[in-house]
């Protein structure tokens, strides 16, 4: 997956005037901070060369994993037109991109953000998105400013950056501003599965209904040291492979994600857990069952039609 042209080039023009040995030494302390998942009360983007390693090593994978998820709201919600968008820990706009792209409806965002720095970035970039926006300056840790509802919510990479204690108020709070429907991505690491657990725990107790990437709002039915998260091949600039030392020209991005919603979903639906197995004549599939269920389902062409389908699928898919 690309950046879209127009947010390629505005990451261009900021990286041009940033010498590549700075955005190397700030891509490695970066990479430290999400490591260490560090909550040190200190923001990770809070220099402008932070902001900018952001932009060369980061949002091509952060925009490919939001970019992933909507498109798995859109599926299960076809002819949704979302026209309000609020995003909260909004970073450089990564999901304002994803989110014109997915629903060009969206002809109006407000995106909060703690950081100076990737703020000044973020409204840059998202002057060329195509949406009336707005930049909110907002430590979300503290309870956020009064905001009117909007159609989609999103958080997206920030769960982990957050003291753990903030989390449920913040949650609460999103969930109460979605008018319709709220999406939480993460890392797709044990911790960040862990994390998007506890807020599906807490939102279904809120009485949100879980619309994707789970068949159901039953118990996850995963267990250490297995755990859900999807993945996303993520091509890589020059100036990225510069940053990282890296020869290869892409990368996969592991994510996992939660969309809860006001609706529930109106058909049932089984998820691919993992790449499918493809052997003569059969393909093995992990699913996520709709009665909550793990399941492993080998399909053998005998089975004509179902087995044309289990070819097709994808990690990630809906059956
Ligand atoms: C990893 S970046 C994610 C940016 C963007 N959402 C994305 O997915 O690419 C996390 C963002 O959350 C912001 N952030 C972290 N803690 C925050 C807080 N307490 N209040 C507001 N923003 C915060 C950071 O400054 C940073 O821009």
């Amino acid at each position: 997956m690309e950046l879209p042209p127009r947010l390629r080039a505005g990451v261009d023009q900021i990286l041009r005037d940033t010498p590549i040995a700075e955005i190397r030494k700030a891509a490695e302390t970066l990479s430290q901070r999400y490591r260490g998942e560090m909550r040190d009360g200190r923001l990770h983007l809070s220099e402008r060369a932070a902001a900018t390693a952001y932009l060369a090593t980061r949002l091509p994978a952060t925009y490919a994993a939001i970019r992933a998820s909507l498109a798995a709201i859109a599926d299960v919600r076809p002819g949704w037109t979302p026209r309000t968008l609020l995003d909260a820990g909004a970073g450089p706009g990564s999901v304002l991109w994803a989110a014109r792209d997915q629903w060009p409806s969206i002809d109006n965002a407000t995106m909060i953000e703690a950081s100076e720095e990737i703020r000044l970035v973020g409204d840059t970039l998202t002057r060329d998105a195509g949406a009336r926006t707005s930049w909110v300056a907002a430590d979300i840790a503290r309870g956020l400013p009064a905001l009117d509802r909007a159609d989609l919510v999103t958080l997206s990479y920030v769960l982990g950056e957050l003291a753990p204690a903030a989390i449920k108020a913040l949650i609460e709070r999103l969930w109460a501003l979605s008018q319709d429907v709220l999406l939480v991505v993460e890392p797709g690491t044990p911790a960040g599965w862990q994390r998007v657990l506890a807020v599906r725990d807490q939102l279904i107790g809120l009485g949100a209904h879980v619309i994707a990437p789970c068949a159901h709002a039953e118990r996850c039915p995963l267990t250490t040291p297995d755990w859900c998260h999807f993945s996303q091949r993520v091509a890589r600039s020059r100036t990225h492979r510069l940053a990282k030392d890296a020869d290869v020209p892409w990368e996969d991005e592991k994510f996992i994600y939660l969309a809860v919603s006001r609706t529930p979903n109106d058909a049932g639906f089984a998820r691919v857990l993992a790449r499918p197995r493809v052997a003569s004549g059969a393909v093995r599939l992990k699913l996520c069952a709709p009665d909550g269920r793990l399941e492993e389902r080998l399909v053998t062409k005998r089975q004509g039609d179902a087995y044309k389908v289990a070819r097709r699928v994808d990690w990630g898919d809906r059956l």
